[in-house]
């Protein structure tokens, strides 16, 4: 990266991801912007940059998360692209982890709106041009942004992880849309790889598995998957494998939201670990889970949003 790209952004830190904007602020050397957040009583927010004058003919580069809180940070986010481009910032452009609404990506279901779809159009619409994020569930349907995007693949990070634990695994995608991130981390460490064939009821959610054939027995497994949310995925994989003669199960997953009773479903279904990236703003203490910090690769990633294209 040429270093004028360095001296001309500026990252605008958002309320859930404060830490790790200041972190890569600092890897990449660029000016931090303070915020000042506040919410109305009505549940509205407010926010102002304490420090305009920063952004006066830079790149604001802002880096939040989208979760928890997935519609305040939605919101969020727009309001403090609009605050920079009000500064007199000439670009905007958005490090945003973990993207909310990424798995409603089509219809399902007739009547449905394509929620994903109407994010990205509402992030470029609010100017931004550019953005980072983190191992998104549908990268195909990134280009809705129309902007310049990177999507950053963490499994090999997860799985270098993982190999603490395990010896010679396989990868295994629990379902055929995980198989690009399964693939991409086994290829890194010289592993095998393969996938399973899941299938989800629609309007309970229910996971269920396919007949398919996968030579695991005797082998240590690495599942990897973008998201944890309810834990069905991973609980029912890890289940299979686990009958199918696997003799370890360790869980590579990037985005760990981990909802309800996901951890009290996946310690039952056999997994001895959860190697999970710090891509949102919440984090689990439990022995089972690990955390790895992906914040160095994002600043490499930011340097390249903010090269010109061409
Ligand atoms: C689905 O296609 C995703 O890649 C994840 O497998 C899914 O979102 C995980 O959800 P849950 O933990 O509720 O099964």
């Amino acid at each position: 990266m040429n270093r004028s790209g360095l001296m001309n952004a500026v990252i605008v830190p958002g309320r859930n991801y404060t830490e790790q904007a200041a972190k890569i602020a600092s890897a990449l050397n660029y000016q931090l912007a303070r915020i000042h957040w506040k919410e109305f009583p009505d549940g509205e927010q407010y926010v102002r940059i304490e420090n305009p004058e920063l952004l006066s003919s830079k790149t604001a580069v802002i880096v939040n998360t989208m979760y928890p809180g997935q519609d305040k940070s939605i919101v969020e986010t727009l309001m403090l692209a609009d605050a920079c481009l009000r500064a007199g910032a000439v670009d905007v452009k958005l490090v945003l982890p973990y993207l909310a609404y990424s798995r409603q990506d089509k219809l399902f279901l007739p009547g449905e709106p394509v929620s994903f779809s109407i994010v990205l159009k509402t992030l470029r619409h609010a100017g931004a041009t550019g953005l980072v994020t983190v191992d998104a569930h549908s990268p195909e349907k990134l280009a809705e942004f129309q902007g310049k995007v990177v999507n950053l693949l963490v499994s090999d990070l997860l799985v270098q992880e993982a190999l603490k634990y395990s010896s010679n695994p396989v990868v295994i995608a629990p379902d055929k849309g995980a198989l690009k991130r399964a693939e991409y981390a086994a290829v890194k460490h010289r592993l095998r790889f393969d996938y399973l064939v899941k299938t989800r009821d629609r309007v309970t959610g229910q996971v269920s598995y396919q007949p398919r054939e996968v030579s695991i027995s005797g082998k240590d497994i690495v599942v990897i998957d973008d998201i944890i949310s309810t834990g069905g995925t991973i609980a029912e994989a890890s289940k299979l494998l686990l009958e199918k003669g696997a003799s370890s199960i360790i869980v590579a997953a990037t985005h760990g939201l981990l909802l309800g009773n996901a951890l009290d479903k996946i310690r039952s279904a056999g997994v001895r670990k959860i190697i999970l990236a710090n891509t949102l703003a919440s984090r689990l203490q439990e022995d089972i889970i690990e955390y790895v910090d992906v914040s160095v690769r994002i600043a490499e990633a930011v340097e390249k949003v903010l090269e010109k294209v061409g």
